[in-house]
């Protein structure tokens, strides 16, 4: 081989050329083009199995090899592009370490384009790794963690038709006779029901206000959804309390597929801590955010797109007590581009927190921070959340360039929000944790 390739720096006539070239290629792939058996199965089982199986929400399965081999150049693409899994956040700035991160490493990025380059071989069916354990659609996920649910509730019947714009469905239950006392809840799910209500909810919230006999008041939500969004589940210590009688507002957002859903029926399943058991941390779960002051507002009403354009808008919001921010999901609609939240502290220091810039509506993503990261902010912080549209036809997503976009409910029109996971702490609480993550931080690093 050595020889070709120095007969071919000393210039050889074209025929031969193009030969010289071939053969050291062809034997390079051979020798180190990656396999599927044993170099590309393994990361889609990792990283793809959970969504592309035969009963999964990805629109093809990618366990077996023919599958894989057939897909090979847009998985290629797809995962260049850091499109799949879905994952958007903007790598280069913001926190990075997330308790439910999907991508994948620059290596396994390389593996998949090294493999679909070299001709998307098989290998050695003795490499392939057995098949990934995989729930079924109509298990709950936090299952897996805590066991099963200590009450699920469900929607009324809604009926979504074959073909048609975006629907919603709003309507209450009254939620009596499920626990008997205060509690604590620890955990909650919320999904469609499988297997056709999972791909029509889009996103939905049950939100619930309770009340016990005495008067006293609470409300969160038992079940946010959004397609790739996980259930929530509060760190040990962490806890939103329920009274024993109140209502939950259904607000679901479906989106027809094609095909009729009849009598849909979404349910949220409840994970309690035991009886009696009172949580350090008061938590109202994951929240509507938007800034409250600031061009655009609350949920930026006032947002006018004209055609062809490219737009970014900003508000703020300043924060009365300290809070703990455990999870970040941005929601825009189909021209949203990217957004992003950042601190500024009442020292003046401003810090970027979190940042998709790859945001996709079809994916409603909550990006779970890690525990050690997650920002903990003091009393007057200035929360900033900027969101950009992109109205242009470069934006893949974007159904008619030629439109002006205003703000509304349908996707095709726009929005700006983020839901947060906001746990609001005393001084004392907040003083507390941050020494903590001081004394962490130095054990770390040092001093
Ligand atoms: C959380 C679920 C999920 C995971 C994890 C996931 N996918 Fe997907 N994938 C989907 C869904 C849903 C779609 C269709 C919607 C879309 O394209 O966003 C899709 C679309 C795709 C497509 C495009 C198919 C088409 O017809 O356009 C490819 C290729 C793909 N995925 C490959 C992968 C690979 C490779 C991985 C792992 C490295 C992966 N996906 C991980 C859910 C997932």
């Amino acid at each position: 081989m050595m020889n070709n390739n120095v007969q071919c720096r000393f210039g050889i006539p074209a025929t031969l050329l193009v030969g010289c070239l071939m053969i050291p290629a062809l034997s390079a792939s051979a020798q180190t083009s990656p396999t599927f058996t044993a170099d590309v199965a393994p990361i889609l089982y990792e990283k793809c199995a959970s969504c592309h199986n035969p009963t999964g929400i990805g629109p093809m399965p990618l366990l077996e090899f023919a599958d894989a081999k057939t897909w090979a150049p847009l998985i290629s693409l797809k995962v260049q592009a850091r499109e799949m899994p879905p994952w958007h956040l903007d790598k280069t700035t913001g926190i990075q370490d997330y308790k439910n991160d999907i991508s994948l490493s620059d290596d396994q990025i390389a593996t998949i384009v090294a493999w679909v380059a070299g001709g998307s071989p098989e290998g050695d069916p003795a490499h392939l790794p057995p098949l990934p354990q995989l729930s079924s659609g109509d298990e709950w996920q936090t299952a897996t963690l805590l066991g099963p649910p200590d009450f699920v509730v469900e929607s009324p019947p809604y009926t979504v038709t074959a073909n048609a714009q975006d629907q919603w469905w709003v309507r209450n239950t009254s939620f009596e006779g499920l626990i008997d006392e205060p509690r604590y809840v620890r955990a909650t799910e919320l999904k469609g029901s499988y297997p056709l209500g999972v791909k029509v909810l889009h996103h939905g919230h049950a939100q619930l206000s309770s009340q016990d006999s005495n008067g006293n008041r609470a409300s969160g939500p038992v079940g946010r959804q959004g397609v790739g969004k996980a259930g929530d589940v509060f760190e040990e210590g962490t806890g939103m309390l329920i009274y024993p009688s109140g209502s939950i507002n259904w607000n679901l957002h479906y989106f027809p597929i094609n095909q009729e859903v009849a009598n849909e029926q979404a349910k949220a399943a409840v994970w309690l801590y035991p009886k009696g058991y009172k949580p350090e941390f008061e938590t109202s779960g994951e929240q509507f955010f938007a800034a409250d002051t600031g061009p655009g507002g609350l949920w930026a009403g006032d947002l006018v797109l004209p055609p062809d354009s490219i737009k970014s808008q900003q508000g703020v919001r300043v924060l009365q007590r300290p809070a703990l921010i455990t999870s970040f999901r941005p929601h825009m609609h189909m021209r949203g581009r990217a957004q992003s939240l950042e601190a500024v502290y009442p020292d003046g220091r401003r810090e970027m927190l979190a940042r998709v810039d790859k945001y996709n509506h079809s994916w409603q993503i909550s990006y779970k921070f890690a525990d050690d990261v997650a920002p903990l902010l003091p009393k007057g912080t200035m929360l900033m959340i900027t969101s950009t549209w992109d109205n242009t036809a470069e934006n893949p997503n974007n159904p008619d360039h030629r439109q002006w976009v205003v703000f509304g409910q349908r996707g095709v029109d726009e929005m700006s929000h983020l839901w947060l996971s906001v746990t609001y702490l005393s001084d004392d609480q907040y003083e507390r944790l941050n020494a903590e993550r001081r004394r962490s931080l130095t054990a770390q690093n040092g001093p």
